[in-house]
């Protein structure tokens, strides 16, 4: 079934595409036995390695999800892309590009390299750990939970409820995440931090640990398709310009060091987390075929088991078979 083609011309129905989803759901689903829950944040090894499952939410309305759709999971690093706007909103893009570039590293998202290689004065982009915490440090606020408010609040307007902290989550990363801490020494060092670094870090391992599921991110994905614009009232949630520079930046260093072959083989903007999250965005496509969500739209994917990247094994593979499938590359 999952190599079966589709006419898409004649009609696409609601309940085909829920069935070819089904299908390559449960045939990816037999992949997250390759891959390994991450065990470096001790909670989060607790996830069950077998779960996929993904919500796609169409600028059309049509909403189709499959699999293991109901788990919880936290963010990760899907905050950076949501740290990134709140940073550019409150304090504007130049000035937020003048402190942490737009250039993919090629390296692990938690690498030191490129920071004591001091090649661009800078970290290298919003999504390596180097970059996030420093956007984490740029947020307005004295304390961590001042600084995440307005994140709070974008989510909040996307979702139409107030997503919660895994205070476990949180305090198992907090307790454990040495590597980061030694990230923060050194940008502390290079005098990037615009914040005290210990409330820079708690602000980067809360915002990590907010749980969404993937509905939600399929919802968020929906409105960066959209350019900003929630669907359902028109009103401009994230000015375009900054959700642009994001889906860029998502495009280019969303999947860390494989970035370039999620670009090539997949072709959509993408964020994932070390949990098995993944939120994609398909823009709407300018086409004289008929092609399912040819007007856009939001993916969420989760996948606890991961491959040597931190990216969600199957997850990845269910992108790739679903892009192809139904033509959602940008290029
Ligand atoms: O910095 C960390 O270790 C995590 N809290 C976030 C990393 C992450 O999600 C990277 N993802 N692929």
């Amino acid at each position: 079934m999952v190599q079966g083609t589709v006419n898409w011309n004649t009609e696409i129905t609601q309940e085909w595409l829920q069935s070819y989803v089904d299908d390559w759901v449960k045939f990816y689903k037999k992949q997250t036995r390759d891959g390994e829950v991450a065990s470096y944040i001790p909670e989060l090894n607790k996830a069950n390695p077998n779960h996929l499952g993904i919500s796609i939410v169409g600028n059309n309305g049509v909403t189709i999800k499959s699999g293991d759709v109901d788990i919880p999971f936290t963010i990760q690093s899907i905050s950076k892309v949501f740290c990134f706007i709140i940073a550019c909103m409150e304090r504007g893009v130049s000035y937020v590009l003048d402190r942490v570039d737009v250039e993919p590293t090629g390296e692990a998202f938690n690498s030191i390299m490129h920071l004591e290689m001091r090649k661009l004065k800078k970290p290298f982009n919003p999504f390596v750990n180097a970059g996030a915490i420093t956007v984490s440090s740029m947020l307005n606020g004295k304390t961590s939970d001042e600084k995440l408010e307005p994140l709070f609040i974008l989510l909040e307007k996307m979702l139409g409820y107030r997503p919660a902290l895994n205070i476990n989550v949180y305090e198992s990363e907090r307790d454990t995440s040495i590597r980061n801490r030694a990230i923060g020494y050194y940008l502390l060092e290079l005098d990037y931090l615009e914040s005290d670094m210990n409330i820079t870090l708690e602000t980067y391992f809360k915002q990590c640990s907010i749980e969404i599921t993937v509905d939600d991110l399929a919802t968020i994905g929906r409105v960066f398709a959209n350019d900003g614009i929630d669907p359902n009232s028109g009103v401009e949630i994230i000015p375009r310009k900054i959700v642009r520079l994001a889906k860029a930046l998502m495009l280019t260093c969303g999947m860390y060091d494989a970035s370039g072959k999620f670009a090539a083989y997949v072709g959509i903007p993408a964020k994932s987390g070390v949990s098995g999250g993944i939120i994609a965005v398909a823009p709407p496509r300018v086409r004289d075929e008929e092609l399912p969500f040819i007007d856009g739209c939001g993916i969420g994917v989760y996948g606890p088991s991961l491959d040597d990247k931190g990216n969600s094994i199957a997850g990845i593979k269910l992108l790739r078979h679903i892009a192809t499938k139904w033509d959602l590359s940008v290029f």
